[in-house]
């Protein structure tokens, strides 16, 4: 008997769950972003709103959850309803070195359900106008020879382009002093207003005050140029060999939301990636496209995993932690 109950109400919520796949989405969905507005992860995911909701037939927006280097906004989506309305949008900051630099109360893989692997943005290395030096061995130079260390302007603990200028200051010996926002798009604006020294940005934040002569760039920190700004070195080029770091992002939604849900969701942010319009604003940006076998939740998975593995420890030796 109570075999046959237990089989009904597994029965009944394969169809309820199924149900609502098969309507979805019936209201607008939310992307989550945990970042200011303006910035480079609020961008992107504007950009993929708007190609989405064609897809999906309903509007996506677009709301900032900002704060703690972009662990408050993750919380929010992590803990809202398992129905695909709501989207937690992320990076290598927010959905890896988080879960090494805060006590969350969630876990980055146990909670959530991997979307999509989104574009990668090489970071850049960029400083406000009033910085003497003109290369980056220059720039390294001017670092080294104050008496006081540089304002580095990050997006708070634990975001990308904290922990960027955390891997700079590992590999070159040198030490900065932070100045946390609660995204790199008011950091972007302070430099140019040159009330800190420098960013180690995403591309796509700074590209377009670097192409306007507002900031200085010295480096992109990738092998290979930036197709859209080629005149930029590599860090290779430039005198810093090996200092790579490009910062993936991706969306991910609440632990039990239903895998059709989870696949319409995909498909639509695949065909937003595939969307000619798309790839050029991306382009432009400086943005580069995953591989379009990576562009299943189960790629994005493998990844995420991959990258707490390599991550974490960096992190914890350098022992940024805030609880
Ligand atoms: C933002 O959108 O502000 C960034 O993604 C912040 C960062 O992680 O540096």
């Amino acid at each position: 008997m109570r075999r046959l109950v237990g089989a009904a109400l597994i029965a009944t919520f394969g169809f309820l769950t199924g149900a609502l796949a098969d309507d979805f989405p019936s209201r607008s969905i939310t992307i989550i972003v945990p970042f200011s507005a303006g910035g480079p992860s609020d961008a992107m995911a504007r950009i993929l709103a708007e190609r989405m909701k064609t897809s999906l037939g309903q509007s996506v927006l677009v709301e900032n959850v900002t704060g703690a280097g972009g662990s408050i906004g993750v919380g929010r989506a992590v803990h809202s309803p398992a129905d695909g309305y709501t989207i937690s949008f992320g990076h290598l900051g927010t959905h890896v070195a988080n879960g090494a630099v805060y006590n969350l109360n969630y876990d980055l893989v146990a909670d959530l359900e991997p979307v999509v692997l989104l574009p990668s943005n090489p970071m850049i290395i960029v400083s406000k106008k009033a910085v003497p030096a003109t290369s980056l061995k220059e720039l390294l130079g001017w670092l080294r020879a104050r008496p006081t260390s540089a304002t580095a302007g990050t997006a708070g603990a634990g975001s990308g382009s904290h922990i960027a200028a955390v891997y700079f200051e590992n590999v070159t010996g040198i030490k900065l002093q932070y100045v946390p926002y609660r995204g790199t798009g008011p950091a972007l604006n302070d430099l140019v207003a040159g009330q800190i020294d420098l960013i180690v940005d995403q591309t796509s934040n700074s590209i377009n005050q670097v192409r306007a002569g507002t900031i200085r760039a010295y480096a992109i920190t990738d092998s290979k140029r930036v197709q859209s700004a080629p005149e930029i070195l590599t860090t290779d080029e430039a005198g810093l060999a090996g200092f790579h770091m490009t910062l993936w992002s991706g969306m991910w939604v609440p632990k039990g939301t239903p895998k059709e849900i989870i696949g319409k969701l995909n498909a639509a942010a695949v065909e937003a990636l595939n969307d000619p319009g798309v790839r050029k604003q991306f382009e432009n940006l400086g943005l580069e496209m995953p591989p379009k076998d990576l562009l299943t939740p189960e790629a994005l998975g493998s990844k995420q995993k991959a990258e707490i593995a390599k991550w974490w420890p960096m992190i914890k030796a350098a022992d940024i932690k805030v609880d």
